[in-house]
């Protein structure tokens, strides 16, 4: 597989390319099944629908590598949390963690709850193309304690920011109890078939810099460390977004290390030279303008010619996206990054 192949930095005839949020919105075979289904949340639960949706964007744009159709927040949901999607917000746990207690009473089985995950798992690796990756993943500790401290998604983070400062000792407590799930979620869908796995850190730079490592990077180090030891075969690969000025201090067991679109590809190959493949960062938004992919993928390209890389978006694909458009900056990177 030319995905995994890149992950470890062996040569490839180009270089790899997927998307973040590839089996999404943008595609009008995706909004059929969601209209079928009815629900996001219910297509995450249905393991033939998360093989259909998850094989999609493979079939319809060709990349290297299929993610799981799934969401971060299924882990926490499972730990005893309900979780609901409203129009216009996203994410709503009504129910949230502020005490002690509340820790005391998360389900520390949800892993095994998550059983619908390992059998879409499963549907999708034996319905995969074999030079296809599956790409298996879940959110990082303080990512998912974000949105189980805060109910949902936040602009100032005050109540996990509160707990950080007032609190270190309880908010610890909370990411160990995430990063012991996470790691045995991970190690339930790489058994399952997932080839490579990886930490969305999404909300990483809600932290100054100290913070970062202490409360978010740390974890994710662990969590690589730990998959590292029992599949040192299988990619890891750690997306923290927001945090391309603390890149100096990221180590670690992984793989592959994530740049967000904010963070000049350049700068991040400066700091890391070859130690780890950097995947990204084409701004997605550049994605409604055929020039702007252009543009965008060939300075990308010039930058990485030689390097360790897989291209992606900076972030998620949006949702008015044209499909055209998307194909054309898959068949792009594959074009200006051949060896000829
Ligand atoms: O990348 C993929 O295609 C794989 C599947 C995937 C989803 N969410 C599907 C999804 C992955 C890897 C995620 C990760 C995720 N989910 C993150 C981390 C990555 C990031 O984007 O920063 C976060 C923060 C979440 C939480 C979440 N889930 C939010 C904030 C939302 C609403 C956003 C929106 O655009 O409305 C979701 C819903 C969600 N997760 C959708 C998809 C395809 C949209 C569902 C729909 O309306 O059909």
């Amino acid at each position: 597989m030319i995905f995994i192949d890149a992950c470890f930095g062996k040569e490839t005839p180009y270089t790899p390319v997927w998307m973040m949020r590839q089996a999404g919105r943008y595609l009008p075979e995706y909004m059929e099944v969601r209209k079928r289904v009815g629900s996001f949340l219910d297509m995450t639960r249905d393991p033939e629908v998360v093989k259909e949706v998850t094989i999609q964007p493979i079939d319809i744009l060709d990349v290297d590598a299929a993610i799981l159709f799934s969401d971060i927040l299924n882990l926490p949901m499972e730990m005893g949390l309900p979780l609901r999607f409203e129009k216009g917000v996203g994410p709503v746990f009504d129910k949230t963690v502020s005490t002690e207690e509340d820790i005391d009473n998360l389900d520390s089985k949800a892993d095994e709850k998550l059983r619908y995950v390992y059998e879409g798992v499963r549907l999708i690796r034996k319905n995969l193309p074999s030079n296809k990756a599956l790409i298996g993943f879940a959110g990082s500790p303080w990512t998912i304690a974000t949105y189980m401290v805060e109910g949902r998604g936040s602009k100032q983070y005050a109540k996990i920011k509160k707990l950080l400062y007032t609190n270190p000792m309880m908010l610890h407590r909370l990411l160990s109890f995430n990063t012991k799930e996470t790691i045995e979620y991970l190690k339930k869908q790489i058994e399952a078939g997932a080839d490579a796995v990886m930490i969305f850190d999404s909300w990483g730079g809600a932290l100054e810099k100290e913070k970062f490592f202490e409360f978010s990077w740390n974890y994710m180090k662990e969590i690589a460390k730990e998959i590292k030891s029992l599949y040192p075969h299988i990619p890891v690969i750690g997306f923290s977004k927001g945090v391309g000025l603390y890149m100096d201090g990221m180590d670690g067991e992984f793989d592959v290390i994530g740049v967000d679109w904010n963070t000049p590809i350049e700068y991040a190959l400066n700091i890391f030279k070859n130690r780890y493949t950097l995947q990204g960062n084409l701004e997605p938004t550049r994605l409604y303008s055929k020039s702007a992919i252009k543009e965008g993928v060939e300075k990308i390209a010039s930058v990485m010619k030689g390097n360790r890389h897989i291209f992606n978006l900076g972030h998620g694909i949006l949702p008015d996206v044209p499909v055209e458009n998307a194909k054309y900056f898959v068949k792009l990177v594959k074009e200006v990054t051949s060896i000829k």
